[in-house]
């Protein structure tokens, strides 16, 4: 392992108020969002759809980073240059989703609670990804919340599951993004989801300590502390800044190389206003905080590709202006 190469790294990604664009939908996930807009899910459409996001021009601007799924990696644009290529000249490190797919680990009161999974061949995988250009990775592990949810054994599974893909990483030189999602879904209040979350990070911070990963050298995916979709009482904009904040300073090492967060279901402009409201709070935070948004930057992009994907520059346009944002909102601007 080269630390210095890790910690390198995981600080240009979220450098200069720069974030990273998480394109690594599974297939199943992008034909999910391709079919209700009326596109068929082939390989030819998502080959379109990621080179028009792939190529916009200035992207560079805003993102230090593009997540892929190893389809898009090998994949090259209509004039035949590899999308790797495309992102290594604007100066975009690349990361390549690590897992393949989730499994039922338990089912408590009719709800399942899904482990990911894809350790067994990952060493081989992520040489295999190194080579293809990758510097970072990312694995995500999912909590729900509900009122007998999540049980103890899962967090300590998905916290093992996280911290084995990370020393895999590690060993490759590929800096991890360690992802413990927690879902939206559900109707728990903002206290409930600090709770988990505060508890998850712990789990997750003492098995990371305990099989040596290299802080500086990783990089932490949270999701904010919000209530449920479904719960009666919705928090303002600076509450979940306050909640998130509170949750991260006090549970997340100080010598992290940097924390970027999913948006995980919230709209655009949510997800852009907390952020905002969390740099204005606090300007002298001991980790570099930024995004890697996935729906909340691409979507308005999708939307207009999808209605005519002729439409490349009006759909390049709506994605620089949603990375614009979030690289302002990094700045409290
Ligand atoms: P969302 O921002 O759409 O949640 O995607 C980010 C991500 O990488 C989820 O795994």
């Amino acid at each position: 392992m080269d630390k210095q190469f890790l910690a390198d790294e995981a600080k240009k990604l979220t450098i200069n108020s720069k974030g990273i664009l998480a394109i690594d939908e599974s297939t199943g996930t992008c034909g999910g969002r391709f079919e209700k807009l009326g596109v068929e899910n082939t390989e030819e459409n998502r080959r379109k759809y990621r080179e028009m996001l792939v190529t916009a021009p200035n992207i560079e601007k805003y993102l230090g980073g593009f997540i892929l799924v190893p389809e898009t990696a090998l994949q090259k644009t209509t004039d035949g240059k590899m999308f790797t290529e495309v992102l290594t000249e604007k100066g975009i490190s690349i990361g390549i989703n690590a897992y393949t797919g989730y499994s039922v680990f338990n089912e408590v009161g009719g709800l399942k609670e899904q482990v990911t999974e894809g350790l067994a061949d990952l060493p081989e995988r992520m040489a295999k990804y190194k080579s293809e250009g990758a510097v970072f990775s990312k694995w995500r592990e999912q909590v729900q919340i509900s009122d007998n949810l999540p049980t103890e054994a899962f967090l300590v599974e998905g916290a093992k599951r996280l911290t084995e893909y990370a020393k895999i990483c590690q060993a490759n030189n590929v800096v991890p993004i360690i992802e413990p999602e927690i879902l939206i879904d559900g109707n728990h209040t903002l206290e409930k989801c600090y709770e988990v979350t505060v508890h998850n990070l712990n789990i997750l911070f003492t098995t990371l300590k305990d099989a040596d990963i290299y802080l500086p050298g990783a990089i932490l995916k949270p999701s904010m502390v919000i209530a449920g979709k479904e719960c009666a009482t919705q928090a303002t904009v600076e509450e979940v800044a306050e909640w998130t904040l509170k949750a991260l300073k006090e549970n997340v090492p100080a010598d992290i190389g940097g924390i970027v967060f999913l948006s995980g279901g919230q709209t655009e402009e949510q997800a852009t206003d907390h952020l905002r409201a969390m740099h204005k709070m606090d300007t002298n935070l001991p980790w570099p905080l930024s995004f890697s948004y996935g729906r909340a930057i691409q979507y308005p992009a999708l939307k207009i590709w999808a209605s005519n994907m002729e439409n490349v520059a009006l759909a390049q346009a709506a994605l620089l202006q949603m990375a614009e944002n979030n690289s302002n909102a990094n700045e409290g601007k």
